[in-house]
């Protein structure tokens, strides 16, 4: 039911310092930008053969990756994976008793579908599924 790692995020305490040192240890230019005020967050994708990582810039205190930030401090955010159907993913998940923190798909960035499960279901670490976009 969940596939492949879809990207690594990862949560920046300042997302242009850390863009730069990410880019330069992997010899990568940026993927994608974008950001996504309902959720708070800009991120900066930088693809990495068939997966991705995400690097994260909270665009506030008080939003997910803020708090996150004043918590835990910078580091792994969450784990995606790659579901075929969010749906049905999401239907398997809440039948076993999974914590979803979206009950609902909503959109991600590059016109894929994503939604978050708590980390007390899945071993302390946020997951995220992606049902993928066109074009990632
Ligand atoms: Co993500």
């Amino acid at each position: 039911m969940l596939r492949e790692v879809h990207h690594v995020g990862i949560a920046c305490a300042d997302l242009e310092v850390e863009v730069a040192r990410f880019g330069a240890a992997c010899g990568l230019e940026p993927a994608h930008r974008e950001r996504v005020e309902d959720q708070g967050v800009e991120e900066v994708m930088f693809d990495l053969g068939a997966t991705s990582v995400q690097l994260l810039g909270a665009l506030g205190s008080e939003t997910p990756v803020g708090r996150f930030l004043a918590r835990r401090g910078p580091g792994l955010h969450h784990v995606a994976y790659v579901v075929d159907d969010i749906i049905v993913a999401l239907a398997h998940l809440r039948e076993r008793g999974a914590r979803l923190v979206d009950e609902s798909p909503r959109a991600g960035s590059r016109g894929t579908r994503i939604a978050f499960v708590h980390p007390s279901s899945m071993g302390g670490v946020l997951v995220e599924l992606v049902e993928r976009g066109p074009d990632r």
